[in-house]
């Protein structure tokens, strides 16, 4: 049996030496990581806080754990032992061997992956934008590290619930309402339905200030859709359908499929529950009129702080609002969908919001015995124009997001011909659309999410450096190699032949390709794809090391079987990996 990560198989060794070699089971843990590729595969460093807690020499325990490791295994992995008492593991050829032999298809890598989060349940909660409104940069970011947070928990074995929580209720529909029946324009509306609604909510809200008689129609008409007036609910159906219909055709080209779109709306009628509940335990208390909760263990939520500021779990009218529905989310996703993993996606502005929602609902589970699960605040930061400024039109308005991944594709399409003049267009404008969404999504999916970015064009459809035009050529000029050889990817029949890699590059270019796993755990159980975007980098430049100081299709059968073979590999997780993060590879470019 060949593991899928040698850092679990490392770890099971080093156990059971450490055993053997008197070590206090229960206090110690072997801390396998990948290592910087100059000191070997993997280095454990767990040794030495071991050797700390025990008052000991790290140096002298780590050699007690090295003489305890089996013959068998130090046959196939060299062992040395650095510094204080790092012990570090280079794979011999034969054990890479082994693993790409084992790990030769995507559903054998997808097999191999799936024990992470077998069995579990997650939901993520991403883009999820207000309806009747433009979709912005923020809801683009949301939607781009959502879906690959999605890929890569579904890729290590979970059962993913997509759900785009619609911001589809709130006191603006009563202004919006009161704009339609007066303003709408049915050609514009089918036009361009959401330009429309946004203007009909700005004449509204000009034509409704404070303290006037309209004001007090547009709180009737609000009134009305919440009672369930025919008219106004149909209406606020109709804003949430055309709204929906346009955000699609974004998600369309970035490759999402919606399981529920369970908006603020859905849970109106869970709202109560969760009033009574938290009143009932002592959570809530009333404040002015408002139900709040304080967290009086946090310096800035507690009573005491200097400007209290509580979660508003119902506010001083009666009504509901983002706190009230988020924490009647979080008990559906609990109860229906039997979350084991919560995943919500914003940017980092909402940070004290969840972090209030999450305090709450951690101990209105506790006091109802309800199962907690994991619950994440996915965040990122804000988007800039190269002048560190927001990402705005000239103007100042919102970007529209269908303008700038038309512009990104019109760019794509320009760099697509001037490299491949001689293939029809239509083959160029397809993959043109896969370049240029797939540059606007990896900018945002190569960066820690928590930084700014810095939106760029020139940047991130260079053909160099850590960008999806780079990648994707990558990928394309592996297959070009194997029409020329005249062969299959992967072929059982081209690839029997091959042997051990044995040249310098061909084994940096194994080794890296063993540490897919470990790239691919990192960035799940960090909800952060941007390791798995630097791990796709490193191992193109792995790659094309290989390719430049090794020619593959050479006359020795054995010697181009054993490169066709770190060709196909390379391939195949490159592809995965792309596929991972939400972009399409091509097989030209
Ligand atoms: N609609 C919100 C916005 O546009 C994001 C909702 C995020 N999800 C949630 N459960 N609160 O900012």
């Amino acid at each position: 049996h060949v593991p899928f990560s040698l850092v679990d198989e490392l770890d099971r060794v080093l156990k059971s030496a450490a055993a053997a070699a008197g070590f206090d089971a229960a206090a110690f843990s072997p801390e396998v990581r990948v290592a910087d590729a100059q000191h070997g595969d993997y280095q454990a460093n767990g040794v030495l806080g071991y050797a700390k807690s025990r008052k000991q020499n790290p140096r002298a325990l780590a050699e007690k754990l090295v003489a305890a490791l089996p013959a068998e295994f130090t046959q196939s992995t060299r062992v040395t032992i650095a510094g204080p008492g790092f012990i570090n593991f280079t794979l011999a050829p034969g054990s890479l061997l082994a693993w790409l032999r084992t790990y030769a298809t995507a559903e054998q890598l997808a097999a191999g992956a799936a024990a992470d989060h077998a069995g579990q349940t997650w939901v993520v909660d991403y883009s999820s934008p207000n309806t009747a409104k433009q979709m912005h940069v923020g809801h683009l970011r949301s939607a781009v590290i959502g879906e690959a947070i999605c890929r890569l928990l579904a890729f290590t074995g979970a059962r993913v619930i997509r759900d785009n929580h619609l911001g589809d209720w709130g006191t603006q529909f009563g202004k919006l309402i009161y704009g339609y029946k007066r303003w709408a324009d049915p050609a514009a509306l089918a036009a361009d339905p959401i330009e429309e609604l946004e203007r009909l909510y700005k004449l509204g809200h000009h034509a409704t200030p404070e303290g006037s008689p309209e004001l007090e129609e547009a709180k009737r008409e609000l009134v009305k859709l919440q009672s369930g007036d025919p008219e106004n609910v149909a209406l606020w159906k109709k804003f949430s359908e055309v709204s929906l219909g346009a955000f699609q055709q974004i998600y369309d080209r970035l490759g999402i499929h919606f399981d529920h779109h369970l908006g603020e709306s859905f849970y109106n009628d869970k709202v109560e529950r969760v009033y009574g509940e938290l009143t009932d335990i002592g959570l809530a208390e009333n404040s002015d009129g408002a139900l709040v909760v304080f967290h009086d263990e946090h310096p800035r939520f507690s009573r005491n702080a200097e400007r209290p500021n509580p979660f508003m779990v119902r506010k001083a009218d009666g009504a509901s609002g983002y706190a009230s529905t988020d924490l009647a989310t979080a008990l559906y996703r609990t109860e229906h969908f039997q979350a084991d993993g919560i995943v919500i996606v914003t940017d980092f502005r909402q940070s004290d919001h969840f972090e209030q929602l999450f305090l709450t609902v951690k101990k209105w589970f506790a006091a109802k015995g309800y199962r907690l699960p994991q619950l994440h605040h996915v965040t990122f930061g804000a988007v800039t124009g190269e002048d560190g400024k927001a990402l705005k039109t000239r103007d100042g308005g919102t970007i529209k997001l269908k303008a700038l991944l038309d512009e990104a594709v019109e760019r794509a399409f320009a760099i697509v011909s001037e490299k491949n003049p001689e293939l029809p267009e239509d083959e160029r404008r397809a993959i043109a659309e896969a370049v240029g969404v797939g540059a606007v999504q990896y900018a945002d999916l190569s960066q820690n999410r928590s930084s700014n970015y810095v939106f760029s064009w020139e940047k991130m459809l260079s053909l160099e450096g850590n960008t999806a035009p780079y990648l994707l050529y990558a990928v394309a000029r592996i297959h070009s190699i194997f029409r020329k050889a005249g062969a299959t990817p992967g072929e059982p029949a081209t690839e029997s032949a091959a042997t051990e890699p044995e040249t310098p590059t061909e084994i940096a270019l194994a080794r890296k390709l063993l540490k897919f796993p470990d790239a691919v755990r990192l960035a799940t159980e960090t909800l952060r794809p941007h390791f798995l975007s630097l791990y796709l980098f490193e191992l193109a430049g792995d790659y094309s090391t290989f390719n430049n100081a090794d020619r593959v299709l050479v006359d020795d059968p054995v010697i181009r079987a054993r490169r066709l073979l770190l060709c196909s590999r390379t391939l195949l997780i490159l592809e995965t990996g792309l596929r991972l993060l939400g972009l399409r590879p091509l097989t030209r470019m």
